[in-house]
Formats: structure tokens, sequence, C-alpha cells
């Protein structure tokens, strides 16, 4: 295996008693106060436990939603039920750094959620810095978040010797062989956003056997084909002489679930009307996919096929149980998609679910994240060590 460009944490031995500033990827759904679901916060859990097992003193964070306004206390608490943590009621500053003070071998102080401080989305480096002087080293086991080029993220690691913990290393080895699968493979994808997945379709079509790109993603594939799709979403962008379209590889939604002023029904492709507006693939598309999935070697899922905030997730659940008993590798990941398969308890059935989306389709992309990068300019590295 080639180098990779990271050390792990897990490779060093001597941590007793060293402050290590944790970036962890725990933005989960939280709902009156209570974590809805743990998924990234178990896949945090080994790291964290590895280092509190070593003696380390570690000072843990992350970012919970989008604006800061959302508390990490309900992560912490669960994080309490497996190894001793405090909170402080800020991020950086003298409250932070006290409480810091007081760690004493083996325990855990959680900063309140990065995105109270606007600076850290504008990777400010005086906010980096006063994060990187909490500690002696630095880990980022936060893959999940590793496209932001955020202070913790990419300014923390100029500052500190940095490391990455076990599920970012997992997350990359498994991200790595999606890159280069065996075939006959089939990549799908769902979602919306077009003008951001293009390039990874396009790109993926010269890698993968079959691309099927469904969700709202195909309402713009459809409408440039030529297709009626009424009041469905679709973007800005104009395919209608893409070369996308002609491609060998691609593979569209054959029927689709349509609704209408409260009512819905499926319907070929041909057959929507002005007034529907397509909210999910259909049962036939999802019996074209079973024979891809049945028949690859490496299936590659991100993004569900319907709009889930409506409740349209039956061809995405659908598709979730018939890949659990397909017979290949299985990597599947985006936030929506690996909640149906959560709730479907079937998650021993595939190869791996990864706690990404859009850092997920960004290092399928382009095979780093700004945060790998950072880690490469970290001081232990300039040192040559
Ligand atoms: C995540 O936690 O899923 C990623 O960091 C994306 O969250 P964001 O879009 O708010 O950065």
């Amino acid at each position: 295996m080639p180098k990779q460009p990271f050390d792990r944490v897990t490779r060093q031995h001597e941590l007793r008693g060293r402050y290590v500033l944790l970036r962890l990827s725990v933005n989960v759904p939280i709902k009156e106060g209570v974590v809805t679901n743990q998924f990234r916060i178990l896949r945090s859990l080994p790291t964290l436990q590895f280092l509190v097992r070593q003696g380390a003193r570690v000072i843990a964070c992350g970012h919970i939603g989008r604006d800061g306004s959302e508390s990490i206390q309900p992560v912490a608490d669960i994080f309490a039920q497996y190894v001793p943590v405090a909170v402080s009621p800020e991020v950086s500053g003298t409250v932070s750094k006290n409480m810091r003070d007081e760690l004493q071998d083996g325990e855990v102080l959680f900063l309140e959620n990065l995105r109270k401080d606007p600076r850290e989305k504008k990777n400010d480096s005086n906010f980096a810095r006063e994060l990187a002087d909490f500690a002696d080293i630095y880990v980022n086991d936060a893959f999940a978040a590793s496209h932001r080029p955020h202070a913790s993220l990419v300014g923390v690691p100029k500052f500190l010797p940095s490391y990455v913990g076990m599920n970012f290393v997992h997350e990359y080895e498994e991200l790595l062989k999606a890159r280069k699968p065996e075939h006959p493979a089939l990549f799908m994808l769902g979602g919306s956003k077009f003008e951001t997945k293009m390039p990874l379709i396009e790109k993926f079509l010269d890698v993968y056997d079959h691309v099927f790109v469904g969700g709202a993603l195909a309402n713009d594939l459809l409408k440039a084909k030529g297709y009626e799709v009424g009041k469905s979403l679709v973007s800005d962008i104009d395919l209608s002489d893409s070369s996308l379209l002609q491609h060998p590889a691609l593979v569209l939604p054959i029927d689709v679930t349509v609704a209408s002023k409260g009512e819905s029904r499926v319907c070929a492709v041909d057959d929507v009307k002005s007034n529907e507006m397509i909210m999910d693939v259909g049962p036939k598309t999802v019996a074209l996919l079973a024979g891809l999935m049945n028949r690859a070697k490496m299936v590659l899922w991100n993004g569900p096929f319907g709009n889930y905030e409506q409740g349209f997730d039956a061809q995405t659940v659908s598709t979730a149980k018939i890949l659990a008993g397909a017979p290949g590798y299985s990597i599947v990941g985006g936030g929506d998609t690996v909640a149906s398969i959560e709730a479907l308890c079937c998650q021993e059935h595939y190869s791996f679910l990864s706690t990404a989306g859009g850092a997920m389709l960004t290092f399928l992309e382009e095979g780093t994240l700004p945060a790998i990068e950072a880690l490469q300019d970290a001081p232990q590295k300039k040192a040559g060590s």
C-alpha cells in the first residue's frame, strides 16, 4: 500500500499526561436536547477511548449544525457514558483554559460547539492558534468534516504535530477502495445539487461500469433528455448539449413516483404530467438496480433516491434491503441514506457505512481533502521526523 499522507495517533506511544486536541465529527441530529442518531458518536468512540486508555488529557471539539446555535452538551452526555467528560460553556477563552488546566490523565474536556465562534468557518488563524494553544498535539478524527477549510481542520495543523484517529483512517482506506473498484462496479448517486455532483458523475462514468443517477439529480438529466418533469425540483444547469447524456455507463430511472395535490402515483418516465412533481424513483427502477447490484463486485452508494423530508423513502429503503443481500463489496454514505439503513437495522450487511456525506463525494472526486492537505504542513513533517 502506498505511504499514507498522514501519521496515525495509534502509533504514538508517549501520550500519558500530554494534552491532545481531538477534532471529532459529531454533527448529529438533536431534537429537544436529545441526540436522535448516535452513529457518528459511536464511530468516534474508539479513538477517544484509546487516548483515555493511554492517559492523554483530551480536549475534544466538534461542530453541530450550521449556525452555531446548538450546544455540544447532548453529544458530550453520550460520550460521558463511556469516558470521564467535562464540558466547557465556551469554545476558547479563559473558562476553557482553566478547565483544561484541571484535566487529569485520562480525562476529557469537551469545548462548546466550534461554530459558536464565527472565526471557525473563516479559518481565522488567531482562532486556530487559540485552539492549538490548548494542546501538545492535534488529532483529526473528523473525516466527515474534512472537506471544510475551517480553523479546527486546516488551521490548527499549522501549529501542532498532527495525527489522524482510527475513524479517519477507516474512512480513508475504504473510500480509496471505492476510487479503484473491482469490476463490474455500480455507483448509485442520489440527492440534489446537480452542479456540485456533476464533476463526480462525469469522472465516475469512466471508472464504474454503471452509474445510476436518482433523486432530484435525475430530474435534470431526464429534462435534458426531453422528458416532461412537470413541477419537479431542477437546477439551473443546462445539460442539453452534454456528452454525459450519451455515455453508455449512465443509468437513469425508468419509472418515477410523482405527486400532485396531495395524491401520488407511480408512472413511466415518459408519462409525467405538467402539474406533477417527481418525488421518488419507482419500483421498476429498483428492480433494474437489483440486477446490477446482484452482479456487481463493488456497489458504491451516496444519497437517497426520493424526497425524504416529505416521506418519499420507499424506494431508497427497498434499495437498501436489496443491497444488504447483494454478494459484492458495498460502501454506503450520505446522511439520509445511512439513516434509512440504520432504521432497517441491517448495517452489518454492508461492507462499510461511511459517516461522511459531502466529504465522501469530495474525496471520491479529488482523492484528497483540504484537511488531509493541511496535515502535510504540520510541524512534525517540516522537521522531517
Ligand atoms: C458534516 O458534519 O456532515 C459536515 O461537516 C458537513 O456539515 P456542514 O455542511 O454544515 O459543513
